[in-house]
């Protein structure tokens, strides 16, 4: 049981949240908001016992070696646990949370609309309008490509990835996925869905693809050149889960180059920075991180941070926590 724990938090949360979170616990809250230098980070964990960062914060080994003996708990505020280095918590016996279902639907909404999004030119033709240029309409005027009946290709198929796959089934796409585990033959039923044992395979047939597996050592680069270069070149990629997944510099080439048909991006490798290259290219869209991004998702989120630090304090195993091996 922790007494009056120091609770540090890296970023500005919801208002409501941040007055629970002062309410519950000694807490330091971010002001002004904006993501904490590493100097910032190292200070913190000298005297936090909880930490909450949140996917802009690098927890790596040398944060954690840093900290102080106090620090027992980061609870990340986010699904994502990447930004931090999961190895170094364990050897240093600190526990680590995160923030799971509470962004799988918002985060499935913004990958349908991408999937819609670029094959359909949606913001191509907005700017066309808001630019002036529009003189009417035409029978060869803005065509995209057909959803129905095309195959969507699903990489991970954990939550996230089921419930894209539920969305997509409505718009008439036959739903395909690759993932580390084979789900249950009634799900597969559920979502007539087409498990491919080989990610090479399926890149091969898909006409779009969506990336919805977590950022891990074995997901880094999944898609290199040589898998991007499997996919059809009328095939289009859709990435809303971690930008280390994609090769992203040989993602703009090939796209520059018209060796795939177009991407839709919410994340990138190096954030906030992206690709020049794929600035420059029509076929492309590009989203500032916001999958997630929706009031009640981020309250959701600062919930279950705050019951995972109220559990964790009093004494008991919090209810999001991360274990090491368990996402590798
Ligand atoms: C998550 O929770 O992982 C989102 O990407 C925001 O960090």
């Amino acid at each position: 049981m922790l007494k009056d724990p120091r609770v540090v938090v890296t970023r500005q949360l919801p208002e409501r949240i941040e007055a629970r979170m002062k309410e519950l616990f000694h807490a330091e809250l971010r002001d002004p908001d904006g993501p904490m230098s590493k100097s910032e980070l190292l200070a913190a964990v000298v005297k936090a016992d909880v930490l909450v960062p949140t996917v802009t914060d690098r927890i790596d080994a040398e944060v954690l070696e840093h900290a102080g003996d106090q620090l027992k708990l980061v609870a990340n505020f986010g699904v994502g646990v990447d930004n931090i280095d999961l190895e170094a918590a364990q050897r240093r016996g600190i526990v680590v949370t995160n923030t799971p279902g509470v962004l799988t639907e918002d985060t499935a909404d913004m990958t349908m609309a991408m999937i819609l999004a670029v094959p359909r030119r949606v913001v191509e033709g907005e700017r066309l309008v808001s630019s002036n240029q529009w003189e009417g309409w035409g029978p060869n005027t803005m065509l995209g490509h057909r959803i129905w009946g095309k195959r969507l290709g699903i990489i991970g198929m954990g939550q996230i990835g089921t419930a894209v796959a539920r969305r997509a089934q409505g718009f008439g796409l036959s739903i395909h996925y690759h993932n580390r585990n084979r789900l249950p033959i009634s799900a597969e039923e559920e979502l007539a869905a087409t498990y491919w044992e080989s990610l090479d395979q399926m890149l091969a047939h898909m006409d779009i693809i969506s990336v919805n597996c977590p950022r891990t050592p074995a997901t880094y680069h999944l898609l290199s050149t040589g898998r991007l270069s499997l996919m059809k070149p009328d095939a289009y990629l859709v990435n809303t889960s971690r930008g280390e997944v994609v090769d992203e510099a040989a993602l703009a080439a090939m796209l520059k180059q018209r060796k795939l048909a177009g991407a839709a991006l919410d994340v990138f490798e190096h954030e906030p920075a992206i690709n020049k290259q794929l600035k420059e290219l029509s076929n492309v869209l590009l989203l500032p991180h916001m999958g997630s991004a929706t009031i009640e998702g981020r309250v959701d989120m600062g919930e279950k941070v705050l019951i995972n630090i109220r559990t964790f304090v009093d004494g008991h195993r919090p209810p999001d926590r991360v274990i090491a091996k368990l996402i590798e």
